[in-house]
């Protein structure tokens, strides 16, 4: 008789037959860095218990101590002084910006971590859009400019992965086209290919305070990214804007939010076969977080067990805020 229990007996006989594993080098922890110099050094952000935002300074001792830990990159976001915000997010394109200074700082203490840098203007604009906000109207080409001149700012900063989040059309050729023509061959595209307007990102807006809303989406009761972000609903989208950013010149793909999108994720390995991350964004973190802080549930495993089902839906690797105590989980099980 066919008994399926039988290779679940034993520690040994689970091992031998698991068929996905997670390891360190899965992961990638995305950060948050202040300018507030007056400010202390470790901002708490309340809306995500356990993440904060960092001075540069002290953010390079985190690093160094993932570098430690084995994990291979991070992805810092700027939180930036709101006088610096206005409606064409210029502080993007100031080679001396927070984002710059920090990226060079760590370069400069952590050489081998590798450093990805979101392209979007939503942390530099008064308005929180991904893009320029003219009329109501978030205008495509005029974005797409703007952003290439960021990515080769991030590029010149030192960044390694130029991230394009912003979800404009074209933005990923014309990104690798300025990239390229500056002599930043060697910079790599991870575009947030599949990414959808999605509730799931709320508690991040409140990390980098982009939470002002216009009146338009204070009567919607959040920020209005539904005409570039993609229609939860979809993912033969999720396909297309996958090809075609691969066209474009991408060298990896990201899905966003993670968890309610597993079959995205499925989808575009198995169609493409490329280097494929998913986001665990923020509110899947406070989620989960916030079940934990309750005892509800048990803050280990179901992070564990969360992050092996992106492993299972057989993403390469996975942006976390659980990074750190996921590292040092696996490294307690060797
Ligand atoms: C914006 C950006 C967002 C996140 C990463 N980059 C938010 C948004 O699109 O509004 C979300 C990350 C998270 O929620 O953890 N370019």
């Amino acid at each position: 008789m066919i008994r399926l229990r039988r290779n679940r007996q034993f520690d040994w006989t689970r091992k031998l037959t698991q068929e996905n594993r997670l390891s360190v080098d899965n992961l990638i922890w995305p950060v948050f860095v202040h300018d507030q110099k007056a400010s202390k050094e470790n901002q708490p952000i309340a809306s995500m218990p356990g993440v904060f935002r960092y001075s540069p300074e002290s953010l390079v001792e985190q690093i160094k101590m993932a570098q430690d830990l084995g994990i291979p990159a991070v992805a810092i976001f700027p939180h930036i002084d709101p006088a610096k915000k206005d409606a064409t997010g210029s502080e993007a394109l100031n080679p001396h910006n927070l984002i710059c200074e920090t990226v060079h700082l760590v370069k400069s203490k952590v050489p081998e971590m590798g450093l990805i840098c979101d392209v979007a203007l939503d942390p530099y604009t008064t308005h929180g859009h991904d893009g320029l906000y003219v009329d109501g109207k978030i205008p495509n080409d005029e974005t797409v400019e703007i952003l290439c001149q960021q990515a080769l700012n991030q590029a010149k900063a030192g960044a390694d992965i130029v991230a394009p989040s912003d979800m404009m059309d074209l933005r990923v050729q014309e990104i690798r086209k300025t990239l390229d023509q500056n002599n930043f061959q060697n910079k790599i595209i991870l575009s947030y290919a599949a990414k959808f307007a999605s509730a799931f990102y709320g508690p991040f807006r409140d990390a980098v305070g982009s939470t002002d809303l216009s009146a338009k989406d204070k009567a919607l009761g959040f920020r209005d990214k539904r005409s570039y972000q993609m229609n939860p609903a979809n993912s033969d989208e999720a396909l297309r804007e996958v090809e075609l950013d691969l066209n474009e010149g991408a060298d990896m793909v990201m899905v966003k939010p993670g968890l309610p999108y597993l079959d995205v994720i499925y989808r575009i390995k198995k169609e493409f076969g490329v280097p494929t991350f998913a986001y665990q964004v923020s509110g899947e973190y406070s989620s989960l977080m916030a079940a934990a802080q309750n005892g509800w549930v048990d803050k280990n495993r179901i992070f564990m067990e969360s992050l092996m089902s992106f492993r299972r839906a057989q993403a390469d690797g996975i942006l976390t805020y659980f990074a750190i105590e996921a590292a040092k989980i696996l490294k307690s099980q060797v």
